[in-house]
Formats: C-alpha cells, structure tokens, sequence
C-alpha cells in the first residue's frame, strides 16, 4: 500500500476552507481515485480561533507558513494565502527548497515570480503547480500542457474574471448598479481582497499571461499585458450595446506574432448570441485555437468554494498518482523571451461620443475619422432631453487600434465634442 499524501494547508479563507472539506468528505473517492490516502498533517491560517466552517481539531497547526511549509510530516504545500510576495512566496520558497512538491491558487504570485519559482521546483526535484490560479473551476492549465500538448497554440482569448462578467451581466440584466452588482459579487466571495485586482483588469492580466506562457512556451511577461479594467463602462455603454445586438465583456485575447507577444485585457463588445456573449454571472470562458485540434472552448465557475478547491485539488491528485508536468509545460529555462508587441489586428470599434447638438458637428467628427483612415459602418444619435449635447454612437468598420486613437487624439480639436469619447473594440467572436 501506498504511503499517504499530506498536505500542509497555508490559508483557510474561501478556497482554503474548501479545500479541507473536499479532503475530509471525499476522502474515500480521493483514495480510491489515486491509489493513497490524501490526508492533512498541519493548517495555518492568520487567526487561529475563526470558525471555518469546518472542523481543524485533527490537525496540527502553524502561525508562520514557513514552518507550515517546511513540516516534516508535510509532503505537499498548499499555498491558499494569496498575495504577490510576501508570506505566499516566503513559504512557497522554503518548501520548494526543501523538495516538497507545492500547489497554488496564487496567480498574482505566479505572475510576477512563477519564473523563478519554477526553476527553483525544478532545480529541488519538485513540482509547483497552479491549476486553481487561472479561471477557477476550468481545467486550461492540465488542457495546454497535456491534452493539447502536441498543438502550436495559434491564440488564447477568454472571459477570465468572474467578478467583472458577473458585475457587467448584472447591470446589463437587473439594471442594477455598478455598487450593487459589486456589492453582490463580493457576497458571493469572488472579490480579492483588493477589489481593483478585480475591476482594474490586473487579476484576469495576471491569468492571461500565465495562459501565454504555456500556449506559447515564453517567460511570463505581466508588465506586457495591455490592461484596462471595467471602470469605464457605464450602464449608458451596456444599454447602447444592447440595443446593436452586443454584450461587453472583459476580454483578454494573446498571440504570439514575429513582432512579438500581444496581450490585450480589455473591455470588449461581443455579438450577444455568440458562446461569449451568452457567459452570464461569475461564468469564466476560454478559449483556445490549436493547430491541429482547431478551437477548444472551455466554460465553468471561475471563483467560488468549490470550483476552485475542485481546481486545486485536481493537482493534488496528479501529484499522489505521481504525475509530474512542469509548471509552464516545459523546462523553466526553455521558456523564451517574449517582448511585448501592440495588438495590430484590425477589428470594427464602437465608439460613443456626446456631441454638441449644433449644426456641421457630426460632419466634424466623420472628417477626423476619416482622415485617420477610419472608416464608419453604422452610426446613430439617439433622441435626448439635453438641448446642448447628443449621444452619438458609431461602429467602425475594421481598423487598427493606432489609427483610431490617431482619430480620438484629434477629436478635442474639433470643439463639438463634449467628454471623452468611448472607444471599445468589437471583437466578432
Ligand atoms: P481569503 O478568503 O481572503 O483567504 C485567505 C486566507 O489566507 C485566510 O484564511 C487568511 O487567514 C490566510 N492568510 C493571509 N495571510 C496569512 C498569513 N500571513 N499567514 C497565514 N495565513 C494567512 O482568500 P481566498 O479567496 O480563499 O483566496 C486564496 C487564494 O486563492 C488567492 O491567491 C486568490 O487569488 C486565489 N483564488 C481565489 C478564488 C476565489 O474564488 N476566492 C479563485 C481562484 C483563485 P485568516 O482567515 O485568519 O485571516
Ligand atoms: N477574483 C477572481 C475572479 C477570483 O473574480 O475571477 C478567481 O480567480
């Protein structure tokens, strides 16, 4: 018989807690499945005397992750604290050096450092692994480095933040607000603890770059995500998107060119009956084009309890059937510089614009548009109550982001535009 597998669980919040009753109530199907017991030796968490919902009295217990993560009796250390550096990436060292294998839900972390740490599992003969980090509940991370691993991935692009489709389906479907959609949302435990993790974009920028690192076999690069959270979508943008068949969505879409690697995280209009347009509430969707398999389309619960202990304890159970994949499909020192490249596919843009009510001002702005090179599709001017300004809408038809933004730097310029234009991309999913 097997030895048992034991786990040290640093982080006992949300997907802590979940994770320890996946352990204790499936642990019959959990052995069964993987040929060993999956126990826990020792928990830390910041306040021991919380109530967690679930009973710790049978395990030992550590103030200090480091101690946790470096435990004799501890084979696997489950990093569930959060946090780019700090006591997530202290004790995730420390077992690393010791040779303990380790699993994480951390993308901040792996998004700065999973370089790092992946050359440090692989030079101590262990294993780091972060299925839990990237879309909750959807296995993408086992997808690209296994199933898909005889694929060139052409492109990566998905609905990665629950939080922020769950916000933007919520306006969009109750009317509600943006206070209260987030208000919800963080009921429902998907908010970091930092919310403009959430809503700023870097939480989902964090995701995609680490789904570009393995679908395109580069070093992590962060800092080349174009990012641009939902704060600049109001109610107005999601009616009026609405009404010309769209949905807004914060998209990230990467490929890899011979420029380099683009990585866009960005709000994004979608046809409304496309699969992504159709990802309603805390729904994650990825998806991804393959060379050979064509396009995979993965969807589930992105945040929550149970997907993402589900998530974490996926890698769990590869590693106590001692599968052992490195953490970006390949050798740390394989992964390729990726310079960060500017998206130059041309896509149609909807732009929303308040133009002063006043004769020869719509013709202004077609002319800076079209001497950009920028080209209208469709455009419309709703009916409204202020005598002074007019919502103008305008579908462009495809162009590059360069040569739009050409045109909205010149739109002051023309003096009958009121605020500052909104300009999302429509991709035609
Ligand atoms: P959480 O509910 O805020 O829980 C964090 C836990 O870490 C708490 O139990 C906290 O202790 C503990 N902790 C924080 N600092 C600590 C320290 N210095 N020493 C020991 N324990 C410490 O967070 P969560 O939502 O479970 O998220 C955990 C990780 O999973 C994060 O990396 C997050 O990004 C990731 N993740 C979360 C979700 C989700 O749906 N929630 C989905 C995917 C990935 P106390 O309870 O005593 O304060
Ligand atoms: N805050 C994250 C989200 C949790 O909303 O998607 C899952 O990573």
């Amino acid at each position: 018989m097997s030895q048992p597998l034991r786990l040290g669980i640093a982080g006992l919040g949300t997907v802590g807690a979940g994770v320890v009753k996946i352990v204790r109530q499936k642990a019959a199907l959990l052995e069964t499945r993987s040929g060993r017991k999956v126990e826990i030796s020792a928990v830390s968490a910041r306040n021991r005397d919380k109530d967690r919902g679930v009973p710790l009295s049978d395990y030992g217990w550590e103030d200090d992750p480091v101690a946790l993560a470096t435990r004799d009796d501890v084979d696997v250390f489950v990093e569930l604290m959060g946090g780019s550096d700090g006591p997530a990436k202290a004790a995730t060292e420390a077992a690393l050096k010791a040779g303990k294998d380790v699993v994480t839900a951390n993308k901040a972390m792996l998004a700065h450092h999973g370089q790092e740490l992946a050359q440090l599992a692989e030079d101590n003969g262990a294993v780091l692994r972060f299925e839990a980090a990237v879309a909750g509940g959807i296995p993408i991370i086992k997808s690209l480095t296994e199933g898909l691993a005889g694929n060139e991935i052409e492109r990566v692009m998905g609905v990665m933040n629950g939080t922020c489709n769950y916000i933007l389906t919520r306006m969009e479907d109750a009317g509600l607000s943006y206070d209260e959609a987030f208000a919800e949302a963080d009921g429902l435990g998907y908010l970091e603890a930092d919310p403009n993790l959430d809503v700023g974009g870097i939480d989902a920028g964090h995701k995609l770059s680490l789904l570009s690192s393995i679908a395109f076999g580069t070093q992590v690069n962060f800092a080349g995500v174009e990012l641009e959270g939902i704060g600049c979508v109001s109610i107005e943008d999601i009616r009026q998107a609405a009404d010309m068949g769209y949905r807004i969505k914060l998209l990230g879409v990467a490929r890899l060119t011979g420029r380099g690697l683009e990585q866009t995280m960005t709000p994004c209009l979608v046809p409304a009956s496309s699969p992504l347009g159709q990802l309603q509430g805390g729904t994650n969707m990825v998806v991804v084009d393959g060379d050979q398999v064509g396009q995979i389309v993965l969807r589930g619960a992105g945040a929550g309890e149970g997907p993402t202990a589900s998530a974490v304890m996926g890698d769990v159970m590869d590693i106590a059937r001692g599968l052992r994949v490195t953490t970006f499909g390949q050798p740390a020192a394989t992964l390729k510089p990726a310079p960060a490249a500017k998206a130059t596919v041309a896509a149609p843009f909807y732009l929303r614009l308040n133009l002063q009510d006043k004769p020869g001002a719509m013709a202004k702005v077609a002319a800076v548009l079209g001497e950009a090179g920028v080209s209208i599709d469709r455009m419309r001017q709703y009916s409204h109550d202020d005598q002074t300004t007019a919502p103008v809408l305008i579908v462009t038809h495809k162009t590059t982001r360069s040569a739009l933004d050409e045109a909205l730097a010149q739109m002051g310029a023309t003096g009958v535009v009121s605020d500052d234009p909104v300009a999302l991309r429509i991709e035609e999913v």
